[in-house]
């Protein structure tokens, strides 16, 4: 995969692994979907850039040990399972699958990950 088109499995090239940010998400547009790109610990994640508490931007929130902390209430999400893990939050936020190619950070936002309830 060296390009920025749909692949045949629906990953998109959503930016390069040296744009993110190490404490923050990097905020990126995959057709109408804002995804928050994150590495944590040497993984990557993708999350829905958008706070389930209210619409706030996540991807403007610190990352720190493998959670994203809303910048506006303090709600932290698990990035792994887009799942809160504080108040005031209650209801996760998508997550996206990720690959990663090179330098290049792969994003599936056609198929987010399965949430257990
Ligand atoms: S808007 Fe994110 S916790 Fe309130």
């Amino acid at each position: 995969m060296t390009d920025d088109t749909v692949t045949a499995t629906g990953f998109v090239r959503a930016c390069a692994i040296s744009d993110i940010p190490d404490t923050n998400a990097l905020a990126v547009r995959i057709g109408d979907v804002a995804v928050a790109v994150v590495r944590s610990q040497d993984e990557y994640y993708a999350l829905a850039d958008s706070c389930s508490h209210a619409e706030v931007a996540l991807s403007e929130g610190d990352v720190d040990g493998g959670v994203i902390d809303c910048w506006l209430h303090g709600s932290e999400f698990d990035l792994r399972t887009g799942k809160p893990l504080s108040l005031p939050a209650t209801e996760p936020v998508a997550v996206y699958p990720v690959k990663i190619d090179g330098d290049a950070v792969y994003v599936n936002v056609d198929n987010p990950i399965e949430q257990e309830s």
